[in-house]
């Protein structure tokens, strides 16, 4: 990788520094910051030696010396190799690493401490772009030599990887298992015909995200914020986690998957249109929601297999209708305490259904209220859920 900060055998000696004959000194040049330095580091001295520890967390290592980049380590080698190697050690204080851990470090401290350092390099950190549309088979071989980001859309149309792409501006449709390592901003992204959709570093979505029909495997690790729609339509994968997903600008809807079982927005908060579940039966957990503070516009749920919707606790705002119907295991229905006003209420068709509670702050219902074929239901639990509701529609309840 062009833009990444190689530190070669030797590198540059300050002119305070004692000159390291690296040829002589430097009996394995194999080694190297990734594969010999940086673990060793990180196992026995950045639990205290480390630039995001402050204070009593860093039980006593002076402040500055920090290790967890390869830098921190070169500027303090001298210091490293006086305190944590030789024959009498003092670093680290406690839990001392076998002699051989030890002696391949000093080995690679004595080679010069090669390698490169990924924070260091910053590979997104100057935006590179490649003007107009592109595809994965006809990027320019020297692609990474020169860019870091395509400006128009992106098509992944065969297997590879692209180490250095940071951003696509437009829409990245992928149609083949491509590893973008640090890809972290997309137009928008979707997916139909792949099987996998893997990115890893992936944080915002400016537009749409949609995955479609076989995708089975789809894993989006840091993604925080998608400023459109976030549409699922009858994925094959079983379980989709979105486990740092705050904001969801437009809907989000997930429909027609018979295998999704577990769809994670741990994190979830806004959702700036609406939330419809449709024709997912196996659905048993949408986890947990317990973030949830808003909706711009209406929740429905529809023939989805979950037991129990009693996870919307922190709903402050939901500016659209709820509808529940046709949920064949569902027994539990509350948690919608913070809720003011609704547009509609409709709750239909739930054969299990005996639970409807929760409702503590609702006051006004905008349009119409249908309570109806939910043979399990006691009329006793509607009673209380409209009592002091204002309706301005029609209610219907049997
Ligand atoms: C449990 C916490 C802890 C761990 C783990 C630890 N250190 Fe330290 N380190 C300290 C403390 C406390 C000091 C300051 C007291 C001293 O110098 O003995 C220190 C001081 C140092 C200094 C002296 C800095 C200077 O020039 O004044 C060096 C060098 C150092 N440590 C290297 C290491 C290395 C290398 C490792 C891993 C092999 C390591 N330490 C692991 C706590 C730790």
């Amino acid at each position: 990788m062009v833009l990444a900060l190689w530190l070669a055998c030797g590198g540059q000696p300050g002119p305070d520094a004692p000159v390291h004959d690296t040829a002589a000194d430097c009996p394995d040049p194999s080694l190297t910051w990734e594969n010999t330095g940086q673990p060793f580091v990180t196992t026995w001295c950045t639990p205290c030696h480390h630039s995001a520890l402050e204070g009593e967390s860093r039980f006593g290592a002076p402040i500055g010396t920090d290790y967890d980049t390869l830098d921190g380590v070169t500027q303090w080698i001298e210091r490293i190799e006086a305190r944590a190697l030789g024959d009498d050690p003092t670093m680290p204080p406690v839990l001392p690493p076998s002699d051989e851990e030890r002696g391949r470090f000093g080995t690679w401290l004595a080679c010069g401490a090669p390698g490169q350092d990924i924070v260091d390099a910053q590979p997104c950190a100057d935006v590179h772009d490649l003007a107009g549309d592109h595809a994965m088979s006809g990027l320019p071989t020297d692609f990474c030599d020169v860019y870091n980001g395509v400006a128009g859309d992106l098509r992944l149309d065969e297997d590879g990887s692209v180490d250095c792409l940071c951003r696509v501006d437009g829409e990245v449709l992928v149609e083949a298992t491509v590893e973008l390592p640090v890809l972290h901003t997309v137009g928008s992204l979707h997916a139909s015909t792949a099987v996998s959709v893997v990115l890893p570093a992936l944080v915002e979505v400016a537009g749409d995200l949609s995955l479609e029909g076989p995708v089975s495997q789809a894993e989006f690790a840091l993604l925080e914020r998608i400023e459109g729609d976030l549409h699922l339509t009858g994925v094959a994968a079983a379980e989709i986690d979105l486990p740092l997903l705050q904001h969801v600008g437009g809907d989000l809807v997930a429909t027609g998957s018979d295998v999704l079982t577990i769809l994670d927005l741990y994190r979830l908060q806004t959702i700036g249109g609406s939330l419809l579940l449709e024709d997912l039966p196996a659905l048993s957990r949408v986890d947990p929601t317990n973030s949830l503070e808003s909706i711009g516009g209406d929740v429905v749920l529809r023939n989805v297999g979950i037991e129990r919707l009693d996870t919307l606790r922190v709903l402050e705002e939901l500016d659209g209708a709820l509808t529940v119907s046709e949920c064949a295991e569902l027994l539990y229905l509350r948690g919608l305490d913070l809720v003011v006003e609704v547009d509609a209420l409709t709750v239909e068709s739930n054969p299990q259904l005996w639970v409807l509670r929760g409702f503590d702050a609702l006051g006004r219902v905008g349009g119409d209220v249908i309570i109806r074929d939910n043979p399990d239901l006691p009329a006793s639990e509607v009673d209380a859920l409209l009592q002091g509701v204002i309706v301005e529609g029609t209610v219907t309840t049997e």
